[in-house]
This record gives C-alpha cells, sequence and structure tokens, in this order.
C-alpha cells in the first residue's frame, strides 16, 4: 500500500512513520509513505502556496497550483483509489473507515494550512474528506499521520500478532478489557485472581464482561 502527503510542513512527518510500527511496515515493504513538499511545485515568485482570500476576509488561502500539479505528475505514475483531505469539516474518522481505507492500493493525503484550501482544489481532486475529531488543529499533518497510522496497522502481515488488530477496542463494537503484567501485587494492589487462574474460558469470559461493562459506562452508544 502507498501513501503520498502533500504538504508545506514535511518535517511535521518525519518522526511519525519513523519509528515502531508504521517503520517496520515501510522496512517490510508493506507501505510506502512518501511526503511532497508543497513549495516544490509552485510556480510563483518567492515559492508562495498561499494568498489573501478573494472578497476579503481574514487568513490565508491555499493556491490551486501548487496542490494541482503535484496531485497531477502523481496521477500520472500510477491510479489512485482515494484522494483524502484533512479537514475539521470532514466525515469524523473511526475504525470502520480505517478498514475501508485498509484494502486500497494507493491513496493520496492533501493536508492544509492557514484558513484552509481553495474549493477547487476539494470540487476536482478530493474523494473523501476525514476530520480526526470536533477540534481544530493548526494543520493536517498530524492528522494525516494519524490516518496512516490507524490504516498501516491492520494491513495483514504489519503487526506481528495479527489477530491482535482484531482484538482491539472498537473492532467489535466493544472497548477492550483491562490489562495487567507482572508484578501480580505492587503496593498491595493486585492482578484480579481470574487473570492468574490459567483457566482461560473462565478468563475470556471475564475479558468479555469487562469489555462490556467498560463500553457501558464509558461508551454507551457503541452499544446501540
Ligand atoms: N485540520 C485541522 N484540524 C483538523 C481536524 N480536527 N481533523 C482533520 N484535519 C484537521
Amino acid at each position: 500500500m502507498r501513501f503520498d502527503i502533500l504538504t508545506v510542513l514535511p518535517g511535521l512527518l518525519e518522526s511519525p512513520f519513523a519509528h515502531s510500527i508504521l517503520q517496520r511496515a515501510q522496512k517490510k515493504g508493506i507501505a510506502e509513505i512518501h511526503v511532497h513538499n508543497l513549495r516544490n511545485y509552485t510556480t510563483h515568485k518567492h515559492k508562495s502556496v498561499d494568498d489573501y482570500p478573494y472578497g476579503g476576509g481574514s487568513g490565508m488561502v491555499m493556491m490551486i497550483e501548487p496542490f494541482a500539479t503535484c496531485i497531477e505528475q502523481l496521477k500520472s505514475e500510477r491510479t489512485y483509489d482515494e484522494v483524502i483531505f484533512m479537514t475539521p469539516d470532514g466525515i469524523t474518522l473511526n475504525q470502520s473507515i480505517a478498514n475501508e481505507l485498509s484494502v486500497k492500493q494507493n491513496i493520496i493525503i492533501l493536508c492544509g494550512h492557514y484558513k484552509g484550501i481553495d474549493q477547487r482544489i476539494r470540487d476536482l481532486y478530493v474523494t473523501r474528506e476525514l476530520s480526526i475529531g470536533d477540534y481544530v488543529l493548526s494543520g493536517g499533518e498530524l492528522p494525516a499521520a494519524i490516518v496512516v497510522d490507524a490504516v498501516v496497522r491492520l494491513i495483514p502481515g504489519v503487526l506481528s500478532d495479527e489477530t491482535s488488530a482484531l482484538s482491539d477496542s472498537f473492532q467489535g463494537d466493544l472497548l477492550d478489557a483491562p490489562v495487567y503484567t507482572r508484578p501480580a501485587n505492587w503496593n498491595g494492589h493486585e492482578v484480579p485472581p481470574i487473570l492468574l487462574s490459567g483457566n482461560t474460558p473462565e478468563i475470556e469470559k471475564w475479558r468479555f464482561d469487562q469489555s462490556v461493562e467498560r463500553t457501558k459506562a464509558r461508551r454507551p452508544d457503541l452499544l446501540q
């Protein structure tokens, strides 16, 4: 699976992809992540990528040319399944969208900044607009990294134990049960004895009950 991320701040995306599972997925050749600096796709003097909004108002708007030139170049090299724009007014990312994206081959992600991007980019190129939640960040880079992380870990072969993605919170509409590790007693705070019993069916039942309880208490909407 290949991601091409278009941004004015490529440096913001260096670290998230250089560690842990995302790094391993790239080393294994399962995921390719390419970050493109939009400043390399402008013919504007001073390499500017934004301009004042038509009609006035505060804030700058990202221009169409750098996005269009970069997208057209990428599209001339391969076919893309999706062009995603990260924006707080998009559809909120959830596990089912991540599952859907994890079976695609090539995805472009556009990161906006300032007041937004020229609407014509959205009209002409974007197939899906995603938000990561009802709050406004300074740009689309961190949201893009979140989408890539949520999707790549679902690709078979990325996690060492493939079943662990399937048992994640949200995969079955239930939150995860609590987990514990050694020591069994920390200053008098003990691990639930059932987990030390070796009785696998009873442990599974306990975990399921805990998941249901936690979901009822924290996210009753998931049980509907
Ligand atoms: N860009 C700025 N805020 C965002 C958000 N909440 N989700 C996606 N992209 C964004």
